[in-house]
Order: C-alpha cells, then sequence, then structure tokens
C-alpha cells in the first residue's frame, strides 16, 4: 500500500480546550487509485491532509495518536529529516487557493524552475527549460511567452494548472488535492478535474481528492471515505456507492452536480 492511514487522531489546543479534530481516521490509497474524501465543512478533512503531509499548524495542532504509512514506514516516527524529504519529493499537495499558494512576487516559471533547482541541483537556464515543459504538460496556452509572467497575470483556471503542474515537478508518488476546483467557474472545474484525472492515471500516482462534487467522486474515484465530526463513517469502493451506476467511472459520460453543501 501506497498510503496507510490508521486510527490517526488530530487535537488542537485552544483556550476553550481541547479540540478532538481528527478522531481515529482510517483510510488508504494505493499507486494508480483515486480516494475521494467527501464530509461536511469542519469534518476533518483538511486537518487529516495536514497530518498525512505534515504540515499541521503545531501548535495549536498536535498528532495524538495512530499511524500514518507512507511505505509500510511510519511517517510519524521518522526523524525531521527523512520526513522532510518523503514530503518534499514522494508528496505534493493541491491547495484550493492558487493564489495564496503562490508568491505573488515572483514569476510563475521562477517558482516551478525553483523546484528543479533546489530538489535536482539543476542550473537556472535548464530550471526554466522545464518549467515551460511543465506548463505545457498542463496545457498553458503559449508556455514560451508566459512563462516569466506572475501569478495575478493569470486566470483561475491557469492558476490552478500552476498549482498542478508544481505538484508533479517532482513526479510524486502521492497527490492530496484539497477542494483543488471549488473557487473555478463550473465550465473551469471540469477542465482541470479532467487534467488532474488524466494525469493522474499517466504518472500512476495514488491520488487523494478533498471534494464535495459527487460528479466528480462518480467520475474519477476508485473508493471514497466520508467523514463526520473527526471520523470516517463511510468506506467503500465507490461501485458500492448508491449514486454510481455505470461499470467503470472512466467510461461515464461527465456529470456535475451542485455542491450539496
Ligand atoms: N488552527 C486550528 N485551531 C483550532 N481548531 C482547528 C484548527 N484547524 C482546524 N481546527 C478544528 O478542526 C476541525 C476540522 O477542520 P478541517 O479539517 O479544516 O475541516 P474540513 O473537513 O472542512 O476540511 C474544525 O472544525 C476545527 O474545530
Ligand atoms: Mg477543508
Amino acid at each position: 500500500m501506497l498510503l496507510d492511514v490508521r486510527d490517526l487522531r488530530v487535537e488542537f489546543h485552544t483556550r476553550d480546550g481541547v479540540v478532538n479534530a481528527v478522531n481515529g481516521v482510517s483510510y488508504s490509497v494505493d499507486a494508480g487509485e483515486t480516494l475521494a474524501v467527501l464530509g461536511e465543512s469542519g469534518s476533518g478533512k483538511s486537518v487529516t491532509a495536514q497530518a498525512v503531509m505534515g504540515i499541521l499548524d503545531t501548535p495549536p495542532g498536535r498528532v495524538a495518536g495512530g499511524e500514518i504509512l507512507f511505505r509500510d514506514r511510519d511517517l510519524l516516527t521518522l526523524d525531521r529529516e527523512e520526513r522532510r524529504r518523503i514530503r518534499g519529493e514522494k508528496m505534493a499537495m493541491i491547495f484550493q487557493d492558487a493564489l495564496s499558494a503562490l508568491n505573488p512576487v515572483l514569476s510563475v516559471g521562477y517558482q516551478l524552475g525553483e523546484m528543479f533547482r533546489v530538489h535536482r541541483g539543476m542550473s537556472r537556464k535548464d530550471a526554466k527549460a522545464k518549467a515551460v515543459e511543465l506548463m505545457d504538460r498542463v496545457r498553458i496556452p503559449a508556455a514560451r511567452e508566459r512563462v516569466n509572467d506572475f501569478p495575478h497575470q493569470f486566470s483561475g483556471g491557469m492558476r490552478q494548472r500552476i498549482m498542478i503542474a508544481m505538484a508533479l515537478a517532482l513526479e510524486p508518488e502521492l497527490i492530496i488535492a484539497d477542494e483543488p476546483t471549488t473557487a473555478l467557474d463550473v465550465t473551469v472545474q471540469a477542465q482541470v478535474m479532467d487534467l488532474l484525472a488524466e494525469l493522474q492515471r499517466e504518472y500512476r500516482m495514488g491520488l487523494i481528492l478533498i471534494t464535495h462534487d459527487l460528479g466528480v467522486v462518480a467520475d474519477v474515484a476508485d473508493k471514497i471515505a466520508v467523514m463526520y465530526a473527526g471520523r470516517i463513517v463511510e468506506n467503500a469502493p465507490v461501485r458500492d456507492c448508491p449514486f454510481y451506476t455505470s461499470p467503470s467511472p472512466r467510461d461515464r459520460p461527465k456529470s456535475r452536480m451542485p455542491p450539496s453543501s
């Protein structure tokens, strides 16, 4: 198994006491698989993802129990350096809001290239070429001309493609996408989601997709976990879910339902 989260507990220590945000969550995702995580706002979806990525706000947050097995090694017991390396090289996260995730004063080419300079020791020139290649890969029109543009010069959909490109740069084994299309127009949502699903299949990555879009779930997920109040209340292959109607989720015509909340 690529990622196996077992009985994870996360608490926040606040002035008003301890908040048990994640109360024994277990889920897993294998290479080439998509796990959709559903659940109402505040149910612990993002906090679980942050714990897996090692970007929990600590303090006030704290992992209070459980295991996060990445290829059979518990990330919670690794030393800082090892954990940082796995997080940097093998996992990537895509957030809802690309504008706040990208640096506003650096060109997108510089930010994409930084991945290759820092992690691969490439020269500026080679890194820039890789940045253009990635921008092409996520189908940003005229990538070569736009590589020196800044985040605010791109539309929301194009910025989210840049986020996907950043996530893909080091060819991670696992991507966690936390409501990656929620901030986008409905038509653009479908395009960005289709791109992400396509790249996930091509690179055979594990994908954890946090979403409230049941259409997306039916189209791309292999299995789902439904969270409620810090717990998983439903864990099933997507073919067993009530809204699922076709033999292969990938052959279904694209349909999108409005958000449930
Ligand atoms: N920085 C924080 N300080 C205190 N409590 C927090 C913090 N971040 C999250 N929480 C708690 O964790 C719960 C789950 O949050 P979250 O995982 O972001 O929900 P969602 O399912 O909407 O992604 C929240 O309802 C809140 O009580
Ligand atoms: Mg969230």
